[in-house]
């Protein structure tokens, strides 16, 4: 039996319609960005998917879309290692393209660093990053950000793509854990 998350919901960081706004504004300064050009939007699963499904909505600029998967730690890990693995990688070739990739969380920042030092390696014509959120506290290695939804304090967070122990992802709000309330799945 999965638990209710109301058993163990601390706070609910940011509601629905604040998260909503959020992106339609990332999603405005997107499109004066790119005006003109082509963008190819690659989403890493799985937390990002909530993200980039409602932030391409607002999207006009003309894009395409793609997704590659990493492991930075499994399940019941709470921090990433600093070891990323691709365990399921684009589909298309990114070369003298104009890409944007689309992340939920950045927390330490391995995960981040490591995509974009593999993607570069492939010579896209720009590479930029767009976050939902930034755990900025707790960065370890500097990334660039491009686009940030919401810097957020070090807490653990699920909802709105974001799991606890792969589930929770359909919320469609960001909350906070309450650890001490928090029953991992058997
Ligand atoms: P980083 O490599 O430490 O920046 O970790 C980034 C990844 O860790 C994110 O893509 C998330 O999958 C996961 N992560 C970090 N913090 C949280 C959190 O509070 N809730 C859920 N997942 C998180
Ligand atoms: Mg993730």
């Amino acid at each position: 039996m999965q638990q209710d998350y109301q058993e163990f919901l601390k706070e609910i960081l940011i509601p629905q319609e604040q998260l909503q706004a959020r992106i339609k504004e990332i999603a405005d300064e997107i499109n004066r960005d790119y005006q003109g050009r082509k963008l190819h939007l690659i989403c890493i699963l799985r937390g990002g998917v909530l993200f980039l499904a409602d932030l391409m909505r607002y999207i006009t600029v003309n894009h395409t879309i793609d997704f590659m998967a990493i492991s930075s730690y499994g399940t019941g890990a709470r921090k990433s290692t600093g070891h990323v693995r691709i365990t399921l990688d684009l589909k298309e070739d990114i070369s003298e393209r104009d890409v944007l990739l689309v992340e939920d969380i950045v927390d330490s920042g391995y995960t981040i660093a490591s995509v974009l030092e593999l993607l570069s390696t492939r010579h896209p014509k720009s590479l930029r990053v767009c976050t939902l959120l930034d755990k900025a506290v707790r960065r370890e290695i500097d990334v660039p950000i491009d686009y940030r939804g919401f810097v957020i304090p070090d807490k653990f967070v699920f909802g709105y793509g974001l799991d606890l122990d792969e589930y929770y992802r359909n919320l469609p709000f960001i909350g906070a854990v309450d650890p001490e309330r928090y029953q991992p799945p058997d």
